[in-house]
């Protein structure tokens, strides 16, 4: 299971693709019920952006919410960033490691940046590089 939260939708393309490539699928973890059931040996992707250097608030309350009614084979986690991730994946590790599980891989992805005070999103060159 592939449990991705996307404001404009670089992580929801992100966790589409890995999900076509895996044979998994992608759940958006906007709605989604606490109680997350998954089969034994399931594997756990998480994909998110990187929001000032850490989680999202929608992703860490998801976290810390979540209650994995079986503890995942293999957990990784992928981070959409535009300039810097920060401590995204420590922060992660730190939520997950308070649920029992262990954060096995951790990646990244630059995409272009939606911070929008410092990057202009009309200009296409620029978010095409
Ligand atoms: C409020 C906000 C904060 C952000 N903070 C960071 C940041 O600290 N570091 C970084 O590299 N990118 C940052 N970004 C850029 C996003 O992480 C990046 O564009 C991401 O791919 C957006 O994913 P999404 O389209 O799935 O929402 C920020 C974007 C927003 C909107």
């Amino acid at each position: 299971m592939i449990c991705y939260f996307s404001a404009t939708g670089n992580c929801k393309h992100v966790a589409e693709r890995i999900a076509e490539a895996t044979g998994d699928r992608a759940v958006s973890i906007e709605g989604l019920e606490p109680e997350i059931q998954l089969s034994e040996g399931e594997v756990l992707g998480l994909v998110t952006p990187v929001y000032f250097w850490e989680l999202p608030i929608p992703m860490s309350e998801f976290l810390e919410r979540a209650n994995f009614k079986m503890r995942p084979s293999y957990t990784y986690l992928v981070v959409t960033y535009g300039t810097r991730t920060g401590c995204s994946s420590g922060h992660a590790g730190k939520l997950l490691k308070q649920k029992g599980i262990g954060l096995d891989a951790a990646f990244s992805i630059r995409m272009p940046d939606t911070w929008t005070p410092d990057f202009d999103l009309t200009d296409k060159e620029a978010t095409a590089e």
